[in-house]
């Protein structure tokens, strides 16, 4: 099938990859032409898994290409995917603005009967409004133009795999003619066995939202919880282990850390719960989601207040950058929310990050960066894990003792065994866990 895909960025790449993947010939567009030149010379503009070779071979093999051009993109495409971003605007709801735009530019240049695929996580209603604009652009009957709903699930750092192997496709529409396309973008998946959920448009647009707002939840319910252990003296991870094994919880996201970071869950809780309002509906349980959130940091930054008491003129080093092991992404990392209240209290701040020292920097230039955690460390009057890479996971405790000035380390993802930092005689600070003063 040809298939026109807008936007490539973090979604719109690894659509453009995975639908060549499964056999079509898809061409990918984008209104920044730098992004462009690179996916033409074959280079991924972010790091994902998986994702460099994968460009590669689907280039070489001639069934994706790329321009800067959307007309080009949709030309004579039966389905379109638009997959541009849907930043937070300072209200909390979401900015359609590129959705409209790149509707308004391919508008005119749409095949005679298509089906255009929002991707971009958008709120209920974005459907009604796109295929409006549309229409504006190049009037079609019904049976010529359809909009379809088809929200991503994939997790950054796993994205390729979650493309290939998803565990489910969500797939809202109103026209049968318009589903019987979208199964046979999706065949070649579906007939490995992988399950595609078809609904009507609103319930596929709140599902997306409604994912990520209770993967958040769950997040931010670990964390207040940590709280009270850290009160109560008990272990928030073997409270997480105990309470997971019940399969109606669950254990995945209950791990209590300095709190979810990227560009989906802050911004996805923020528009669901203002969508919910203009709706009618007050879900003040997602304000809360996202003020526990935010509370997650502050302890980490209290624990380096308790174990260091002025800020002025000490050294911290901030042991992972990226929001989550796996991706260089830097979008609401919590290491750099927390980096930057640091640096507001007069301390010096290093920062290491197997892939996204480079992207840290630009969000934060008066970060320090080193090349390994040790030289991070070398020095520190504290270290705090912000993100639990395997080789920050892995670090020899006895050789970061050595290294630092103080042996003070603040553990925001619970990375460390405190049996360990306690034979090294570290001042450890975990979460939600008995510390070690
Ligand atoms: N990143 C994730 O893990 C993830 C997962 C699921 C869903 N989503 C959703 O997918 C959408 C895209 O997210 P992303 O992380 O890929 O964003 P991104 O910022 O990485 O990519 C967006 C791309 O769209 C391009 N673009 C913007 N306006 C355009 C226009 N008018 N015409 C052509 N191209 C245009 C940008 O240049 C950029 O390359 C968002 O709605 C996001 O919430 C993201």
């Amino acid at each position: 099938m040809r298939i026109g895909v807008i936007g490539t960025g973090h979604v719109g790449l690894i659509t453009c990859v995975s639908l060549a993947a499964i056999g079509h010939e898809v061409v990918g567009g984008d209104n920044d032409p730098e992004k462009i030149a690179l996916l033409e010379r074959g280079v991924a503009p972010f790091y994902e898994p998986e994702l460099q070779p994968m460009l590669e071979q689907q280039l070489k093999e001639g069934r994706l290409t790329f321009t800067a051009s959307p007309a080009e993109a949709v030309k004579d495409a039966p389905v379109v995917f638009i997959c541009v971003g849907t930043p937070p605007r300072v209200t909390g709801d979401a900015n359609l603005v590129a959705v409209e735009q790149a509707a308004r530019s391919v508008a005119s240049h749409i095949a005679d009967r298509a089906v255009v695929v929002e991707k971009s996580t958008v709120p209920s209603g974005t459907a009604q409004r796109l295929k409006r604009t549309l229409q504006r652009g190049r009037p079609q009957p019904e049976e010529h133009l359809q909009v379809v709903s088809n929200p991503e699930f994939l997790r950054e750092g796993k994205a390729v795999h979650d493309s290939m192997h998803p565990e489910r496709i969500l797939v809202g529409g109103e026209a049968e003619w318009a589903f019987e396309a979208m199964r046979e973008v999706y065949k070649p998946l579906t007939d490995q066995g992988y399950p595609l959920i078809e609904t009507s448009i609103p319930t596929a647009e709140l599902s997306k939202h409604a994912s990520n707002a209770f993967l958040a939840m769950k997040i931010s319910f670990a964390n207040a919880l940590a709280r009270v252990c850290e009160k109560a003296g008990a272990d928030v991870v073997e409270v997480a282990d105990a309470i997971g094994a019940d399969a109606r919880i669950g254990r995945a996201f209950l791990n209590a850390g300095m709190g979810y970071g990227g560009s989906c869950f802050p911004k996805d809780v923020q528009a669901f719960e203002h969508l919910s309002r203009r709706l009618g509906y007050d879900f003040r349980l997602l304000q809360e989601v996202a003020r526990i959130n935010a509370e997650a940091i502050d302890s980490t930054l209290e624990k380096v207040r308790d174990a260091l008491w002025n800020l002025e003129g000490k050294t911290v080093a901030l042991l992972g950058l990226a929001f989550k092991p796996g991706t260089d992404d830097v979008r609401e990392a919590p290491a750099l929310t927390l980096g930057a209240k640091l640096l507001a209290e007069g301390a010096t701040v290093t920062g290491y990050d197997p892939l996204a020292a480079a992207n840290a920097k630009d969000v934060l230039p008066e970060l320090h960066i080193a090349p390994d955690p040790l030289s991070a460390a070398a020095g520190a009057d504290c270290v705090v894990i912000c993100t639990e890479w395997p080789e920050i996971r892995d670090l020899d405790a006895g050789e970061l003792k050595e290294v630092m000035a103080y042996p003070v380390v603040v553990d925001g993802r619970n990375a460390f065994d405190s049996g360990t930092m306690a034979d090294h005689g570290f001042l450890y600070y975990p979460t939600g866990r008995p510390p070690l003063l």
